[in-house]
C-alpha cells in the first residue's frame, strides 16, 4: 500500500520529500557506512536538490550517488541528469567524486550499461538477487513513464536486467535506466510529481493501478508518493 503526501506547491512538496530521505539516511548509516542513494533526473527534482545541499547535517562522505536513468549525451549539456544534478546538488556540497556513479552518457550505451550495471554491484549490497539501493527518487512523465521506461516499451516493463539501454519513443534518444525489477528491491521508493498536466495520469496510476502505465509497476513497501495539490486535484484522497 503506497502512502500519498500532498503538498500545496512543489518547494513544500520538496522539502518533505527531502525530510524524509533525511531520515531515511539517518537509520541507514546507524548501521552502515554508506547510504545509497539514485536520483531521477528532469525538472522536478530541482527543488529537491537544492533543499538536500542545504542540509548540513548531511554527511556526504557517507552517501553514493547513482542516477535511475540518463540520457546518450554527454555530461556538460542541458539534456543531461548528470548535468542538472550537478548543478542544483553536486557543486554546492561536499562530495568525494569516489561517492558519484556517473552513467557516462556519451559513450556507447551498449557498452556502459555493462560497466553501469558492474559499478552498481560492487557498491550496492544485492538482496533478492538484485542491487538494494537505500532511497530511490522517482519522477513522472506526462505519459505515465518513470525512470527511462516508457509505456510502448513493454519488454523494458519487465526486463529482469539490473539496467538497460532504453529509447525515448518521442524522438528515438537512447537512454540508460535502472530496471523496475531493480526499483521494486530498495528499500524506500519515492515519486516527486507536480503540476497539473500530471493529474490525470497520476489518478490512472494511483487510483486505477491502470497497466498502460509503466509508473503502476513500482511497488515497494514503503512506495510514497510526494505531490503538490495541482497533481492531486482528481485523486480520490482518503484523509
Ligand atoms: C528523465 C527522468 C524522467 C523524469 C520524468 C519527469 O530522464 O527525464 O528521469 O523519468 O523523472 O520524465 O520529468 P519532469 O520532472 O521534468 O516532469
Amino acid at each position: 500500500m503506497s502512502k500519498v503526501i500532498v503538498c500545496e506547491n512543489i518547494i513544500d512538496t520538496s522539502e518533505k520529500l527531502a525530510q524524509d530521505i533525511y531520515e531515511s539516511y539517518l537509520k541507514t548509516i546507524q548501521n552502515s557506512n554508506f547510504f545509497t542513494l539514485a536520483l531521477s533526473g528532469g525538472n522536478s527534482p530541482k527543488n529537491l536538490f537544492s533543499v538536500l545541499s542545504e542540509n548540513k547535517n548531511l554527511d556526504w562522505a557517507k552517501i553514493k550517488i547513482f542516477w535511475v536513468d540518463e540520457r546518450c549525451v554527454k555530461p556538460d549539456t542541458e539534456e543531461s541528469n548528470y548535468f542538472m544534478t550537478y548543478e542544483y546538488l553536486l557543486k554546492h556540497i561536499e562530495i568525494p567524486d569516489c561517492n558519484i556513479f556517473r552513467i557516462k552518457g556519451e559513450d556507447n550505451a551498449q557498452e556502459e550499461v555493462k560497466r553501469y550495471i558492474e559499478s552498481i554491484k560492487d557498491n550496492v549490497p544485492i538482496k533478492n538477487n538484485y542491487p538494494q539501493f537505500d532511497y530511490i527518487v522517482l519522477g513522472m512523465g506526462n505519459d505515465g513513464h518513470t525512470a527511462s521506461i516508457f509505456p510502448s516499451n513493454k519488454e523494458d516493463i519487465n526486463s529482469d536486467k539490473i539496467a538497460l539501454v532504453a529509447m525515448k519513443p518521442e524522438n528515438a534518444q537512447l537512454r540508460i535506466t535502472l530496471s523496475l525489477k531493480t526499483i521494486n528491491n530498495a528499500l524506500d521508493v519515492s515519486f516527486l510529481i507536480s503540476g497539473k498536466d500530471k493529474s490525470e495520469v497520476l489518478k490512472e496510476v494511483i487510483d486505477n493501478k491502470n497497466k498502460i502505465y509503466p509508473s503502476t509497476f513500482v511497488e515497494n513497501k514503503n512506495l510514497k508518493f510526494f505531490i503538490d495539490s495541482k497533481a492531486s486535484q482528481l485523486l480520490k484522497l482518503q484523509f
